[in-house]
């Protein structure tokens, strides 16, 4: 998948980089394994004195850096992996992102609750969403995984003077976050990245405890045929691995990349709508509507003229939100978004 499936979410390009090299999760991840293994180390040398060997005591050691490495990555490593890239802050600079931005805040600015409201941006990635609501005056917090995004994050609300309620480190699945304190809760990418149903229905219960009653949620998912209809469009489909990625994307929605190419994007689940629909509902969730983000438009060997010209621009706009509930055509946007309340 070209710069489509990346391109499919994380549109960060108006953020500033640092201009320091920004210290990675990976380094910060290596630095805290490194402190542990200054006790481990000291533990072998006694088991060192009791005769054990230097083999087992080296396996151990490299068994002991990986179980740690684990305990401090929350999310697999070759995600991890995909967004230290980063990619994800050049993901607006082409006309498909700024189409799923704009479609995206469209889609928020209509069920939001007036600012002030407190918000929280899960797997917020460098603050694309957060930023903007910030500056609207919602109190944000945001949430990731990745280091290198946190940092991103912190380096933009420096240099731009927009300030979010906080900036941390977590995994949607088990949140650090009081019972009903968030009015809004922005899922835009999590659920995608968690393959497994049990997880995506843990973080949506988590979700649900964190939201006060009414409380909105915004749950986005990439559609089963975003990589097909890429590949087309991108010509990543003349590639028989890529080929063979879409086989399994279609049949079963999990996407794995074991080519590593760094555009066929990384480890998620492709939703139906229905699908996604019927996740969020199992997840506690009253209302729900599925929208189409991006509609069928988003590979359509024309779009970026139609995109450049304001006055197209205005109506294809206009046509997205009047089709984007239409099921007939919902599968073909490359993103899919569950808007929900929390039952009283
Ligand atoms: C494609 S990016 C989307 C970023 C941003 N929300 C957007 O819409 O542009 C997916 C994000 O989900 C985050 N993520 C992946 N797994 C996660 C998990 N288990 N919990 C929280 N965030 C996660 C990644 O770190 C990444 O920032």
């Amino acid at each position: 998948m070209p710069e489509s499936c990346a391109d499919l979410k994380c549109p960060n390009s108006h953020l500033a980089i640092a201009s320091k090299k920004p210290r990675c999760g990976q380094d910060l991840v290596i630095a805290r394994i490194n402190e542990l293994r200054k006790v481990s180390l000291h533990g072998a040398c006694s088991f060192d004195r009791m005769g054990g060997s230097l083999l087992v005591r080296g396996a151990e050691r490299e068994g002991h850096k990986q179980d740690m490495e684990e305990r401090f990555r929350f999310i697999p490593k070759e995600i991890e992996t995909h967004y230290l890239q980063g990619r994800e802050s050049q993901r607006l600079s082409g006309d498909r992102g700024e189409l799923e931005r704009l479609r995206t805040q469209a889609i928020l600015g209509r069920s939001l609750p007036a600012a002030p409201a407190v918000v929280f941006d899960v797997g917020g990635a460098a603050g694309v969403y957060a930023f903007p609501l910030a500056k609207q005056g919602y109190l944000v917090h945001l949430i990731d995984p990745v280091e290198l995004h946190l940092e991103q994050a912190r380096s933009y609300a420096a240099s731009s003077g927009i300030a979010l309620g906080s900036i941390v480190r977590g995994d949607a699945r088990h949140l650090d976050v009081p019972s009903r304190s968030a009015d809004v809760v922005l899922l835009l990418g999590p659920l995608y990245h968690l393959v497994e149903h049990s997880d995506r229905l843990a973080v949506l219960r988590e979700v649900h405890r964190i939201l006060t009653p009414r409380g909105v949620l915004f749950a986005a998912a990439i559609s089963r045929f975003a990589s097909l209809i890429d590949g087309l469009a991108s010509g990543f489909f003349r590639d028989a691995e890529f080929r063979k990625i879409v086989a399994e994307d279609i049949a079963s929605g999990q996407h794995r990349n074991p080519t590593n190419h760094p555009a066929y994007f990384t480890t998620a689940y492709f939703h139906r709508p229905e699908d996604l629909a019927a996740e969020v509902h199992a997840g506690g969730f009253g209302d729900v509507q599925i929208v189409a983000i991006e509609g069928p438009v988003w590979s359509a060997a024309l779009f970026h003229e139609a995109w450049d010209d304001p006055v197209q621009r205005k109506s294809l706009m206009e046509f997205l939100s009047l089709i984007e509930r239409e099921p007939s055509v919902q599968a073909a946007s490359a993103h899919l978004m569950a808007v929900a309340r929390r039952p009283n």
